[in-house]
């Protein structure tokens, strides 16, 4: 599958691997050669990513100071009942934390992390992608084998029959743009308002995305895959969400080397062979310039 790239935005971002890649080399040069060993003596990569891998592409974490749940109370608004509330009662903050997600997921394309992943796939090396993110990134860098276990924000799944549809992204934020600009306040009608109807059975649809308290997705098919891998990248994910963070667990228990990319340290440092603390957009391109 071709990555959805355009030609001059791809050498832009080859110009800013380039540049990245001179000035890391000073740096880390040890760590990132050691990765780039591993990497060249795996077939069988999985990565495993959380918010920290769509940062660079200007999309807030969670937990990162000044993240989302710093912002909101993520028992407010991560679960349904708790979001709909929150529109009935806090609405008007709640529109500005909406227009403030809406601008960043409109801003945000892959970044030089994505694409090096996409690379990794073209070289035939890695298997799959298990993200916890739901910003479609992934699969507009190139990657054709995607499990998302919290699910996709444009995908449209429909809460009477269950059908699903995938819209596109830039249509979706565009329309939703504009609805939340007529609103001082955010009310639950212009929410329905919002959603898509399901062409099967007539009902609403909402984003195919997993709150908190609802049932993850794909499991199966992830565990089958991080078990399955000898090398499992953990990039920017503060692993403290299961079932998700079981994941690189069972692939460090079936035998998988571990290779983690984060600023900060985290509870899995405990299954990691090789700890870069960096940005994954800055590490891995590097990691994967080596191997070229
Ligand atoms: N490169 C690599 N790692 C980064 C970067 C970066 N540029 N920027 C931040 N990070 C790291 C942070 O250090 C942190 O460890 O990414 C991690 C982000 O952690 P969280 O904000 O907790 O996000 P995540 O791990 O994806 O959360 C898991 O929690 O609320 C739920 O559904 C939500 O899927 C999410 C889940």
């Amino acid at each position: 599958m071709q990555s959805n790239i355009s030609n001059s935005s791809v050498g832009k971002v080859e110009l800013i691997i380039k540049k990245r890649v001179i000035t890391l080399m000073k740096d880390f040069p040890e760590i990132i050669e050691k990765a780039a060993s591993a990497l060249k003596a795996s077939n069988r990569v999985v990565a495993f990513c959380g918010s920290g891998f769509s940062e660079e592409s200007g999309i807030s974490t969670f937990r990162d100071p000044g993240g989302l749940w710093d912002i909101v109370d993520p028992w407010e608004v991560g679960t349904l009942q708790g979001f709909i509330n929150t529109i009935k009662t806090k609405n008007n903050q709640l529109l500005q934390v909406f227009r403030n997600i809406i601008d960043s997921f409109e801003k945000s394309e892959p970044n030089p992390g994505h694409l090096a992943l996409y690379d990794l796939e073209s070289m035939d090396k890695l298997q799959a992608v298990i993200t916890q993110n739901i910003d479609n990134l992934h699969q507009e860098a190139g990657n054709s084998t995607v499990i998302e276990v919290h699910g996709n924000l444009f995908r449209m799944k429909c809460l009477g029959c269950g059908n699903q549809i995938k819209v596109d992204r830039k249509q979706f934020i565009e329309k939703t743009r504009k609805e939340l600009n007529k609103l001082t306040d955010f009310d639950f009608t212009v929410l329905m308002n919002l959603a898509e109807k399901c062409r099967v059975c007539g009902n609403f649809m909402r984003p195919d995305v997993v709150m908190f308290g609802e049932a993850v997705q794909y499991l199966d098919e992830a565990y089958d895959a991080a078990i399955k891998a000898d090398l499992l990248l953990i990039l920017g994910t503060s692993g403290v969400v299961y079932p998700a963070a079981d994941i690189p667990i069972q692939a460090s228990r079936s035998g998988a080397k571990i290779i983690e990319i984060n600023p900060t340290e985290n509870a899995f440092v405990n299954i990691t062979d090789i700890y870069i603390p960096m940005k994954s957009g800055v590490a891995l391109p590097s990691i994967v310039e080596l191997l070229n």
